[in-house]
This record gives C-alpha cells, structure tokens and sequence, in this order.
C-alpha cells in the first residue's frame, strides 16, 4: 500500500480537563466549549466529552452547549446506564461510546466487558442506533470482545492504548512491543469483522506515532496529555503539533514525495 492510498486518521480531543480546572473553582473559566472550538480550528476532527456519573468534570449544560454549537461530530462517552441512555437519546451525539464507569477510578482505567454485559449491552446499543448515534465499545484489545461487540451491533470499536502508554512511562520496550502486537492484531480482526476501528488513552506525542501507523485505526481520541500541554505551549499548537506528528507517521515525508 503506498503512502497516497492509506486512509485518513481522524484526531479527536478529548476536552474533559478543561471542565476539571473549571469546577476546581465554580464558575465559568475556563469553557470546554471555547476549548473546543478551538481545538477543531487548530485540525481537530471532533470532540469528545464524558459525562461522568458524579459530573466530576463535563456537565449536563457542557453536553448541551457542545452539541448545539459544534461545527463538527461530538463523541459523546457514556457509562452504559439508564441515566446516561436518557441523555444520550435526548442530545442524539454523532457517536456515543460506551466505557466502563466506577466512581473511585482516576480515569476510565479498563475496557469495558462486552462479553460480561452483553444482554444489557444489546438493548443499549440498539436505542442509541434507533435514535441515529453511531456506537462505539471502548475494549481491550482482546478478539473475544471484538467478537462480541460486532455480536451486539456496535458500529466501532476504540482499542485501549493505555496500558501500552504505561509501559512506554516504565521504559518497558519488549512487553511494549507485545502489547503493540495485540493491538495492532485486534485493529485486524476488527477491520475484518466490518467494524470501524479507533483507538485512545493515556497518547502523547512520543507513543501516538505507532498508533498512526496502523492502517485499520482510523481515529485516536486524545485528551489529558493535550490539555496538559496547553498550559505550556497553548492549545492550537499542541492540537496543530498532534496533527502533525500522526501525519509524519502515517504518511512519512520521504513517502510522500515518492507516492
Ligand atoms: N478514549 C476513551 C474511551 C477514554 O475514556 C479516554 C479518557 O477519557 C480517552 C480516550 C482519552 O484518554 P486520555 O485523556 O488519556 O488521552
């Protein structure tokens, strides 16, 4: 495949941290919706909001505000509760992704058990399709839950990268390289199963290329490290910065010229 032919890859930001340093003090300052026009200005392809079951970041109005005002497709990342499906049909997000959700983790810290949940899961998935959201499993990259996602509907699949991100931070390069492996061998399975697939979590400048490079993966959703880098470098250019190193990965200059 030459560099010309591969398919794009989608960047989403992940402004949930904008709304944490937010309601560190109340009020209005700083506002995931002008976060996120900006990111899209800067290349982002869409913007991605969980709304937590304790609201400890992104808000009721959040998610109303941003799917009013949006120039491009929100993600719209949900607990798969009863609460949350509400909402979710009330808004009618572009996608909605479902991730595990307990109250005590840091972040969404594992996929979610598609094959554990899958009666629950199939109701789901199939309101928010009724309303006309695309759905997306937030998984492990494991073929059985892949199987069983395509098994219940799901439109996508977004591949866990933390774990992989955890051993880049422990300088682990063989189990890295093992856990690339399982990835890149799950984004297959999933491709070949006729799901989209995407992949996210814990991705910086340093472990996002590998990502890039995987023809299957057509979009990564990225967030705390973004938001982080704003406070140094503002948030266009570390938008702008993400865009360009997934670019060089995915279709390397000396490529280019060739193709
Ligand atoms: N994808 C999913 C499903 C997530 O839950 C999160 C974190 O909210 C992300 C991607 C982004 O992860 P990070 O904030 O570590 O970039």
């Amino acid at each position: 495949m030459s560099a010309g032919q591969r398919p794009r890859q989608r960047l989403g930001v992940n402004i949930d941290h904008v709304a944490t340093i937010r309601n560190a003090r109340g009020g209005a300052h700083p506002d995931p919706l002008r976060a996120a026009h900006i990111a899209i200005d800067a290349g982002a392809d869409g913007i991605t909001a969980h709304l937590r079951e304790d609201r400890r970041h992104i808000s009721d109005k959040d998610i109303a505000n941003l799917k009013e005002q949006l120039t491009r497709p929100l993600n719209f990342e949900m607990a798969a509760t009863d609460e949350m499906l509400a909402i979710a049909c009330s808004h009618v997000p572009h996608a909605c992704c479902l991730v595990p959700e307990r109250r005590e983790e840091r972040t969404t810290e594992g996929g979610l058990d598609v094959r554990v949940g899958q009666n629950h899961l199939t109701r789901c998935v199939s309101e928010l399709k009724n309303v006309g959201s695309r759905v997306s499993m937030f998984i492990e990259p494991d073929l059985a839950q892949i199987d069983a996602s395509h098994r219940i509907g799901a439109d996508v699949v977004e591949l866990h990268t933390g774990h992989y991100c955890e051993l880049a931070l422990a300088n682990d390069a063989a189990a890295m390289q093992q856990e690339l492996d399982r990835i890149i061998a799950a984004s297959k399975h999933a491709h070949a199963a006729g799901l989209e697939v995407h992949a996210g979590h814990g991705l910086t400048y340093t472990t996002v290329p590998v990502f890039a490079d995987i023809d299957e993966v057509v979009e990564l959703n990225i967030g705390h490290f973004l938001i982080g880098e704003a406070i140094f470098s503002g948030l266009s250019p570390a938008v702008r910065q993400m865009r360009q190193v997934m670019d060089e990965a995915r279709y390397p200059t000396h490529l280019r010229r060739s193709a």
